[in-house]
């Protein structure tokens, strides 16, 4: 499965401080970061198990490639259940930092986690590898003692009055506060959809893997609601090209903002 293993080939990066050249070609946004989100899914559209166990279902050039569309951006966005499921430390490999360097930017992309409940484990990887800032995004819901925790281990937290986080609220902190021009958002589904509901995915990144798990307990890239979305949205095929058995697209999402 995509981000569970792929965290395996994780390189470390120190942090520093950042001056950026290497994004003009972006499109620039006034009030969010442009998003663009990475997924691998099997030949039937399932992106886990239905236990949600670490799975390996993608090849290396797959996880090269999920380590590339992070080290293009400024930050790299997860939810709360697949840091969990996944444990990944959301860094990257010394050759894309030492590029990211060449280009101007930091060492890595920011790391922010999304989760309402805020019962986040403060031994997560995430928080042993001093990648990049931490960030949390939750709500008042967080109990005391994991918020603590958190800020012992570095973490800026952030928290809301509100039940569930702000979304776009996020993004708009993330570009204010933080110069975030671009996000990496990997998921999970339940993510993934939140944010494609209210508008806020421009990109998707999608590896198709020569696997079919069958099922109705796996989720797909949108979870394992049975509501559908809202309106469906369009997506335009930007590029395509295959390695091996495993086809790696890249689709332009036309939601509404
Ligand atoms: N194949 C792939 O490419 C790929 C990519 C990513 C993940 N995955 C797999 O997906 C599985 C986990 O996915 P998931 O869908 O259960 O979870 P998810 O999207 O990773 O995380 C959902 C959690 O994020 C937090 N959250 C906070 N605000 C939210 C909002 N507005 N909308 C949505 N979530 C919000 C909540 O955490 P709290 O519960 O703490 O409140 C929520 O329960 C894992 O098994 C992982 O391996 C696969």
């Amino acid at each position: 499965m995509k981000s569970a293993n792929r965290s395996k080939a994780e390189g470390g990066a120190v942090s520093a401080s950042r001056k950026r050249k290497g994004s003009q070609r972006l499109p620039l946004q006034r009030t969010r970061p442009f998003v663009s989100a990475t997924f691998a899914m099997t030949v039937d559209g399932k992106i886990t198990t239905r236990d949600f166990t670490p799975v390996d279902f993608t090849s290396r050039e797959d996880k090269q490639h999920l380590f590339r569309q992070r080290a293009l951006a400024d930050a790299v966005l997860i939810g709360h259940s697949t840091l969990k499921h996944d444990n990944p430390r959301l860094g990257i490999s010394e050759d894309l930092r030492q590029k990211r360097i060449k280009r101007g930017l930091t060492p890595a992309p920011i790391r922010v986690i999304v989760s309402n409940e805020g019962r986040i484990d403060s031994q997560l990887k995430v928080f042993q590898w001093e990648v990049s800032p931490v960030l949390i995004f939750s709500t008042k819901r967080m109990p005391k003692e994991v918020r603590h925790a958190l800020r012992e281990r570095k973490a800026k937290v952030h928290l809301s009055e509100t039940n569930n986080v702000d979304l776009r609220k996020i993004l708009r902190i993330l570009r204010r506060d933080y110069k975030v021009r671009r996000v990496a958002c990997e998921g999970g589904p339940i993510l993934f959809r939140s944010m494609l509901e209210l508008g806020l995915i421009d990109e998707l990144n999608l590896t198709i893997a020569p696997h079919l798990f069958g099922g109705a307990n796996a989720p797909t890239l949108t979870g394992l609601s049975k509501e559908f979305l809202p309106a469906s949205v369009k997506c335009v095929v930007k590029k395509m090209h295959v390695v091996g058995d495993e086809c790696f697209l890249t689709y332009s999402i036309k939601a509404r903002r």
